[in-house]
């Protein structure tokens, strides 16, 4: 599963270039088909009234075609896109396993904006009166009859016209105008524990939903189905699989089986969160060394950093804090910390230069290639055996990260203060890092636009950055080969 939407992103990719795939914007195109749904759902409010639904509908999409047809049809194909935005950002943060531990606030809201998403389209439907909305009313009044807690079955409001009362569609108007008001809110805490979250898409990405919208609302205009009429019954009217799937599975399925089978889905979409149990050990500060600089604070894709007054008697006024329950082990303050004050576990900057010079100096110069480190994000190398060819390779030692946000300047000085003549960084496409924010913060760092600066005296042409999809691994043997060629051609290599 993972594979397959490596290959279908990196597909989007070269289509689109990483800056514009869709794919890496899928929470920020759901806000954009949220807020279409807002503004079409707000004109159409203006005119519709509870008294005549079906007259009022039609009225507006035949004698105001130019605006009010239209905003319907938008209003129409926008909710249908929010389903497709949303089925797809849920199945990429569950393939990419961004779900548990300190995640979970982003993915039980997530469920939760995803099914009254559904209630919204269910009730706008229902809202228009017509066959297609007759036909939902008695289907979701047959579910609703197996629920328990109504005095009579919901189903006897819809036996006759006369029995239709006018208190529903008041209801139901009141539901599908306040659910959108409950899920700003929703949105809200969703995107809570990510700092900066991306909700603008790039202006192309915008220009080409609201095209799209347009286009499909001008060839296929939203259209009512013939009035309901409850003596009746509906004839088949067209269907929308984004909203009813529901309604066939009922029919097809038992009672007891359909509705063990939604509960169950429903039950563990909320609980895949706590399922998976082993979370590595979170950041930790050394106060010592913290000068309350900020820069970790602002650069934590999740907002695990606070600042808080001095508790011990340094001269500097704030210190930084973990947060640890929001905390991703990600590592990206290591590398946004220049006083070597922040750390992982297991993995502190002291051991980490240790390990360089260890690793260093373990290469022979038998052949004379240029001595290289290469240093890997732990997402990005997945598949295939290349780490085990790049192993082999004499003149190559790896250092392997959580996310490569957690490279130092400093651990780049330390490289080449122990001999290294090249550096070689791979990580993850632009946009689609694990952790939000590790690569775009390195690249940044490393062309002197964040804080900690790479020293002026480091030669930029012996670093070489690689921004790979995993499915790529393979290129990463050829990029490291051209590396070597050009690192000779300087005449840098060891043999200088
Ligand atoms: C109207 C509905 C939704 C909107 C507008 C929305 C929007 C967003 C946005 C803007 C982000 C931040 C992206 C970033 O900057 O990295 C985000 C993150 C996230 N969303 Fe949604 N989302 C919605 C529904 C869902 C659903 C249905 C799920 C899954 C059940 C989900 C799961 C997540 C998760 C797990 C993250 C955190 C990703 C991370 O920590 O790296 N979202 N969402
Ligand atoms: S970046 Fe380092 S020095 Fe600055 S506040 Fe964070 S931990 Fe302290
Ligand atoms: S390890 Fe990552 S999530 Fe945790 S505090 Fe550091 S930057 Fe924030």
């Amino acid at each position: 599963m993972k594979k397959l939407s490596l290959y279908i992103e990196d597909w989007a990719n070269r289509c689109f270039s990483p800056r514009f795939n869709p794919f890496y914007y899928l929470g920020a195109i759901s806000t954009l088909f949220f807020i279409i749904l807002l503004i079409s759902g707000i004109y159409l409010f203006i005119f519709y009234r509870t008294n005549s639904p079906y007259q009022i509908v039609q009225d507006l999409t035949e004698k105001q075609w130019y605006l009010g047809g239209i905003m319907r049809s938008i209003h129409r194909y926008a909710s249908d896109g929010l389903i497709i935005s949303l089925l797809l950002h849920t199945l990429r943060e569950y393939v990419n396993g961004r779900y548990s531990h300190y995640r979970w606030l982003a993915w039980v809201s997530g469920v939760i904006l995803f099914i009254i998403s559904l209630i919204l389209g269910i009730s706008g439907y229902w809202l228009v009166w017509d066959q297609r909305a007759q036909l939902i009313a008695l289907k979701t009044s047959e579910l609703l009859n197996d629920v328990p807690l109504f005095i009579e079955p919901p189903s006897r409001s819809f036996l006759s016209n006369e029995s239709l009362s006018g208190m529903l569609f008041f209801l139901l108007h009141f539901l599908h105008s306040a659910l959108p008001f409950a899920m700003l809110i929703l949105i809200g805490i969703h995107i809570m524990r990510c700092s900066r979250p991306v909700l603008k898409t790039p202006k192309v990405i915008t220009i080409a939903v609201i095209i799209m919208l347009l286009m499909v609302s001008v060839i296929k205009p939203a259209t009512s189905a013939k009035p309901a009429d409850l003596n009746r019954l509906p004839l088949t009217p067209p269907f929308d699989w984004f909203f009813f799937f529901i309604y066939p599975v009922k029919s097809i399925l038992s009672k007891p089986i359909f509705w063990s089978m939604t509960t169950g889905v429903i039950m563990i979409l909320f609980i895949i969160p706590w399922i998976k149990r082993h979370r590595p050990p979170v950041a930790q500060v050394v106060l010592e060394n913290c000068t309350g600089c900020d820069q970790c604070n602002k650069d934590c894709p999740y907002g695990a950093i606070r600042l808080q007054p001095r508790t011990d008697r340094l001269a500097y006024k704030m210190e930084a804090v973990i947060m640890p329950e929001r905390c991703a082990a990600c590592g990206i303050c290591v590398g946004a910390c220049d006083f070597n004050a922040v750390n992982l576990p297991g993995m502190n900057d002291v051991q980490i230069k240790e390990d360089i010079i260890n690793l260093l100096s373990g290469i022979q110069r038998i052949d004379k290639k240029p001595k290289i480190l290469l240093w890997v994000c732990k997402q990005s190398i997945r598949f295939n055996g290349t780490l085990d060819i790049i192993k082999r390779m004499t003149n190559v030692k790896i250092i392997s990260l959580p996310c490569i946000g957690m490279i130092q300047s400093e651990m780049i000085e330390a490289g080449f203060n122990a001999g290294a003549d090249g550096i070689f960084i791979c990580s993850c496409v632009m946009g689609d890092c694990q952790y939000r924010k590790g690569n775009i913060w390195l690249q940044e760092r490393l062309r002197d636009k964040r804080p900690p600066l790479l020293n002026k005296r480091v030669d930029r042409r012996r670093i070489r950055e690689y921004w790979m999809s995993p499915v790529h691994t393979t290129r990463l043997v050829a990029e490291i080969d051209l590396f070597e060629e050009e690192l000779s051609a300087y005449h840098i290599s060891g043999s200088t």
